[in-house]
């Protein structure tokens, strides 16, 4: 995938694709609203295209998850993963924004290679400590991100719109 498209960090002269991934919201944030984002530093917005289309963007800012957005159990889990000396009541993380995949590409598992693209990036190219991937994934995509390997961070918002959900790292550094 990665041989057949460019990769770009979004910046002010970037001339932008068409892109559509099915929502409106995300649609308009990344044709619209990344610039503005990244003037404010607040979020910075990387895609793939191709000769005609953007097919696949995210955007990135940082984020910690604490023991005051995790259920109870759910922070003593994360916290059993990290040595006792270590222990603090929030870790740093990076939160993936935004994140959409052209409509015409979607089930061909692009989403899953950028997921994975996203991961190493942050192992291997980050410049401050980060040791989780957060998301407020919208409750119909969370499927998605449970097949690649995202958890719940609390059930307090099961009946909300979007689910906070994180990715562990470390998972990925064990294995290598
Ligand atoms: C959600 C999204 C990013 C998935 O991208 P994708 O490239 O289609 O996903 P993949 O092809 O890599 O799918 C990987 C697996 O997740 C499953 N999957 C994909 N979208 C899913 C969804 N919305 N709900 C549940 N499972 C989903 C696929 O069926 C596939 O399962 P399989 O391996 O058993 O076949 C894409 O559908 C999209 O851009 N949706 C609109 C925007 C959006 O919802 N963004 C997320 C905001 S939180």
């Amino acid at each position: 995938m990665f041989d057949e498209f460019t990769f770009s960090r979004h910046d002010f002269t970037t001339t932008i694709k068409p892109f559509d991934c099915g929502d409106t919201d995300i649609n308009e944030f990344f044709l619209k609203d990344a610039v503005d984002y990244l003037r404010q530093l607040l979020a910075i917005t990387y895609f793939f295209e191709n000769q005609d289309r953007t097919i696949v963007f995210f955007s990135v800012l940082n984020d910690r998850i604490s023991d005051y957005d995790s259920d109870k159990g759910i922070f003593r889990k994360i916290k059993g993963k990290i040595p006792h000396k270590k222990h603090r009541r929030s870790y740093p993380a990076v939160k993936v924004g935004r994140f959409g995949v052209d409509h015409q590409f979607h089930k061909q598992g692009v989403g899953t290679e950028v997921m994975r693209f996203i991961k190493q990036f942050f192992i291997s190219s980050n410049m401050t400590g980060c040791r989780y991937i957060t998301i407020d994934a919208y409750k119909q995509s969370s499927g998605f991100y449970k097949k690649n390997g995202f958890e719940f961070l609390t059930s307090k918002d099961q009946s909300d719109k979007t689910r906070a959900m994180y990715f562990d790292l470390m998972n990925l550094v064990i294995k290598l």
